[in-house]
């Protein structure tokens, strides 16, 4: 079997480039075994087969018909709003991702958001580095414990967060299109209309993907549904929130808070209202940032890119209808 022509689009320890040799013709954007630039990129993709890619760069329609040899994208991530997948299928192009190991990660940083706004820790950090604490004792948080988390969305994400939510004593409430009978007596949840999830919660939490019926999903409307106690945390992506409207409810004290690892613009710059904003807590799109994770997310998307070269089913596929043995010749 000759070896097929794959461009690795991103940081790669040298085992896992090893493992990919053994397989495939490595090509590298540049040179250089990082994130390329875009003129790099594909002036890198003549001739490619397979790509090993991070979300930060994009395949649609006009990308595919000007490299009809390109078959596989096998994205970094379990997100994958940086692929047209309708237009890869269309193009017989196959979409793989890395579901179910970062499940853990992403619910422990959700979690840990929940937990920072509710207990105050942020301004408790600052109280105690200021000297304010020399004064007197800081104002009093609040118990998680018997609250009410709200999930838009019930994934696997949501359902790992709904499980570690309720071992420390919150009740959860979760909607999403299609109700899941079987989750909710797995786990013990309940579900809920669309707005009573904003309504009743203490804390909502989104586990969305961001495609064209999720985009810019929550606005003015629902946070002005949600009690002026509750907090808004988001780790799935800033693009299924109108930001602006957010950036108002905080303001206005509409809400409470709200805790953001995603946000429309990533990078975040640092003149956003945001970062001034001290009844938020941000972080830079870290929920499945770990050492380990990260490892468990690019063994697999290699181990994708690899199988659908060598004509092997990968383990995890977007759009599985494409896929054939016969998919790279
Ligand atoms: C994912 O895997 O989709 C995470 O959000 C990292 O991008």
């Amino acid at each position: 079997m000759s070896k097929k022509r794959v461009l690795i689009a991103l940081p790669l320890a040298a085992d896992l480039l090893t493992e990919i040799e053994r397989s495939c013709e490595v090509v590298l954007a540049g040179g250089k075994l990082e994130v390329p630039g875009k003129e790099d990129f594909l002036a890198a993709l003549p001739g490619v087969r397979g790509v090993l890619t991070t979300m930060r760069s994009s395949y649609d329609a006009g990308l595919f018909a000007r490299f009809p040899e390109l078959k596989v994208v096998s994205n970094f991530a379990v997100g994958y709003d940086n692929v047209d997948v309708e237009a890869a299928t269309a193009a017989g192009v196959l979409v793989c991702n890395t579901p179910g190991v970062l499940d853990k990660a992403v619910s422990d940083l959700t979690l840990g958001l929940i937990i920072a706004l509710s207990r105050n820790m942020l301004k408790n950090d600052r109280f105690v580095r200021s000297g304010a604490w020399m004064k007197g004792g800081a104002p009093l948080a609040q118990d998680i414990s018997g609250k009410t988390l709200g999930l838009i969305g019930m994934g696997r994400i949501g359902a790992t967060v709904a499980a570690a939510a309720i071992a420390l004593g919150m009740r959860v409430i979760y909607y999403k299109p299609t109700r899941d009978q079987a989750i909710e007596a797995r786990l013990g949840i309940a579900y809920r209309a669309r707005d009573e999830v904003f309504a009743e919660a203490d804390f909502v939490s989104v586990h969305t993907r961001l495609d064209a019926t999720s985009r810019n999903s929550i606005g003015a409307r629902e946070f002005s549904l949600m009690k002026p106690t509750a907090y808004f945390i988001n780790t799935s992506r800033g693009g299924v929130v109108v930001e602006d409207e957010l950036i108002a409810a905080l303001r206005g004290d509409t809400i409470a808070g709200a805790g953001l690892d995603v946000m429309v613009t990533e990078p975040l710059p640092p003149e956003s209202p945001l970062c001034s904003m001290d009844n938020v807590i941000l972080q830079p799109h870290a929920g499945s940032a770990t050492v380990q994770t990260r490892r468990a997310m690019i063994e697999l998307a290699a181990r994708n890119l690899i199988a659908a070269m060598r004509g092997e089913r990968p383990q995890a596929m977007v759009n599985p209808e494409v896929w054939s043995p016969d998919l790279v010749r």
